[in-house]
């Protein structure tokens, strides 16, 4: 598969086959985040791969949680019940699940690039997530992105350092929707994505 199909066929999944995901799919993943750009050569990229059965389910009762939030947010809104209609994780029927973190120096270490946007430590790690999910894509495979959860209580379900910020928690597996060729969220009729990026030549 060429770059670009890559680039125009991904998709962020959440309806999964149960098909086994061999090992070497997750390798390449991995090492095409290792190769993302990132501030200061800082790597600040760290991977919890979630296979236990236990901790999606633990997992999946955030989920709930926080989409329950967002339900309530909306309830007065005519959106309120085609929201409730998404599926927007497949957390329990992904045959892998992982977080990613941007594991965040000391205070006082120099990283080159940093001193006047912090936030370029956590930017590194999400072209570490996208380079992943590209080489999902190339494969055969795919993952969706799950951000309702309240990543303050992951403490709850797994030990990672105080110093690892959390970006995500992901969905890996074999798709088993292409959604037609378009982001499900157009498919279904809750947004419509723009024609072309905003772009400003001065
Ligand atoms: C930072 C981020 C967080 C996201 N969180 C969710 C999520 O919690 N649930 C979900 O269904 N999709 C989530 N998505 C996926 C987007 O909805 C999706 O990328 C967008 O609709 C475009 O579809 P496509 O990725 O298939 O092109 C997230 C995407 C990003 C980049």
């Amino acid at each position: 598969m060429q770059l670009r199909d890559a680039i125009f066929t991904r998709r962020d999944t959440r309806h999964f086959t149960s098909a086994a995901i061999p090992d070497d799919v997750i390798a390449n993943a991995l090492a095409a985040a290792h190769a993302a750009p990132s501030v200061g050569l800082s790597q600040p990229w760290r991977f919890v791969l979630v296979k236990s059965v236990e901790v999606k389910q633990q997992i999946k009762a955030l989920f709930d949680d926080a989409n329950q939030k967002a339900l309530r947010q909306l309830q007065e809104n005519e959106r309120a019940e085609k929201y409730g209609n998404l599926k927007l994780e497949g957390i329990l029927e992904a045959p892998l699940g992982m977080f990613v973190f941007c594991e965040q120096p000391p205070e006082d270490e120099f990283i080159l690039g940093t001193i006047t946007q912090r936030d370029t430590l956590t930017w590194s790690v999400a072209c570490a997530i996208q380079n992943f999910w590209l080489s999902l894509t190339e494969a055969g495979f795919s993952m969706g992105w799950v951000s309702i959860i309240d990543m303050t209580r992951l403490s709850e379900i797994i030990d990672v350092p105080a110093n690892f910020h959390p970006l995500g928690y992901f969905c890996i597996g074999q798709p088993a929707d292409d959604y037609q060729g378009i982001p499900m969220l157009e498919r279904d009729q809750w947004a419509e994505p723009k024609a072309g990026p905003w772009v400003k030549w001065v």
